[in-house]
């Protein structure tokens, strides 16, 4: 089974480390929910796997193979596949241009088609003139048309209302299922635990809560409230 594996990762910022010693394994198939509080350093970590900034210590690998010194375009070329925390589609624009920028053919538009099928009237509308929740749907689209083995999505649900994401949790897990290991970073706790195989949680630059299944986090308040303080 094909995994990415964090061992010890810390990340700096300017003064000093944001997040220290991190350890996960994110498994393809599975969805690895990664929650904590504002300012944890759930997006410095993404940002260190994709390679849009480099870690301090520790090691990333794919398959027991570091990928520690490699740019992000290697990182992207074996399969990492990064939705970036407040990046969004180019509204100006179409569906169909958004999404070829990655599946590059129409044979693979129209495969990624079959998985979004709600996108398919909207195929040639300007994107700007989409809903927000159908122009995350675009964003989902467009990084499953690049084929990823790993997907690392950070607040996609970021103004959106809690029952617009929800329409986005299906096709997530419909993307896990296709074989691709998802790590979800996501504001609505509840709602990614509840989608999520395992989950962890960091506060204040460290894991409170080690990877673990996710449901022993969704069914424990107190747990989770503890682990969110910084366990
Ligand atoms: N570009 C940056 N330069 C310096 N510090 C940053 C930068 N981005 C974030 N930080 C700091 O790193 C810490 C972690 O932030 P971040 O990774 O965005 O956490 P989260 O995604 O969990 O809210 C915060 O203290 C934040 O102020
Ligand atoms: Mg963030």
């Amino acid at each position: 089974m094909s995994e990415l594996q964090l061992n010890g990762v810390t990340v700096s910022r300017g003064a000093g480390p944001v997040v220290s010693d991190v350890e996960l394994v994110l498994r393809r198939g599975e969805i690895l929910a990664l929650v904590g509080p504002n300012g944890a350093g759930k997006t410095s970590l993404l940002e260190s796997v994709s390679g849009v900034i480099g870690h301090s210590a520790g090691d990333i690998r794919i398959d027991g193979e570091s990928i520690a010194k490699w740019k992000r375009v290697q990182r992207s070329r074996a399969g990492i596949a990064h939705i970036e925390q407040g990046r969004a589609i180019f509204p100006s624009l179409t569906v169909r241009e958004n999404l070829l920028l990655t599946a590059r053919t129409d044979a693979a538009l129209q495969e990624v088609l079959q998985s979004f099928p709600e996108l398919e009237k909207r195929i040639d509308n300007q994107s700007a003139l989409l809903s927000g929740g159908e122009q995350q749907m675009v964003v989902l689209a467009r990084a499953f048309a690049s084929k990823p083995r790993f997907l690392l999505i950070d607040e996609m649900s970021l103004g959106l209302a809690p029952v617009v994401f929800m329409r986005l949790l299906p096709v997530i897990q419909q993307i896990a299922e296709s074989g691709v290991g998802v790590l979800l970073v996501e504001q609505f706790t509840h709602l990614a635990l509840g989608i999520a195989t395992d989950a962890m949680v960091v506060s204040s630059g460290r894991v409170s809560h080690p990877q673990g299944p996710a449901r022993v986090l969704a069914d424990d308040e107190a747990l989770l409230r503890r682990s969110y303080l910084g366990g």
